[in-house]
């Protein structure tokens, strides 16, 4: 399995455990507050980033780019701040909404650039270049 993909199936587990401590936590104390963060947490987290790994799994060639990997580091830097966040808003921080807006749009930009990713050439970087310089 390439890097990136064996790399967002760990990343995505993570939000998985996480996603389901926090659904838990809302069951076992009976206050459903903080749903947003459990739903975001097991949707942009588990389900988007397993999504984004089996993609990468499929397409070794596109998993092979430094694309990849910045795209990686986008998306995953966005979640990550997106669910605390979103947590600390939604029990009543409201100081913390000027981060759940920026972080929301760093994790929307690396949907962009997966959307870039998709809708790109599957060929190698190397045969590109050796095919341009023919
Ligand atoms: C043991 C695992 C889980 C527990 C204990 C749990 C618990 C909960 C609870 C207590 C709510 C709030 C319900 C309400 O107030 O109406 C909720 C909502 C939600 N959960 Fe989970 N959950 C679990 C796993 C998952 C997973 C794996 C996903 C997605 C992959 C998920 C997605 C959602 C979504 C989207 C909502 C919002 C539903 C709505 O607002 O209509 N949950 N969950």
């Amino acid at each position: 399995m390439p890097r990136i993909a064996n790399l967002y199936f760990k990343t995505a587990i993570i939000f998985l455990i996480l996603g389901i401590a926090i659904g838990l936590h809302m069951s076992i104390a009976g206050d459903h507050s903080a749903t947003g963060a459990h739903a975001h947490a097991n949707l942009l987290g588990w389900v988007t980033m397993a999504i984004f790994g089996g993609y990468h799994a499929l397409n070794p060639q596109k998993a092979a780019r430094r694309l990849a990997m910045v795209q990686y580091a986008v998306y995953t830097f966005g979640v990550a701040v997106l669910i605390p966040s979103l947590y600390l808003m939604l029990s009543g921080n409201a100081a913390m909404e000027p981060i759940v807006a920026i972080s929301s749009l760093i994790a929307f930009a690396g949907v962009l650039l997966f959307a870039v990713i998709i809708f790109s050439s599957g060929e190698p970087a190397v045969t590109t270049a050796t095919s341009a310089a023919r």
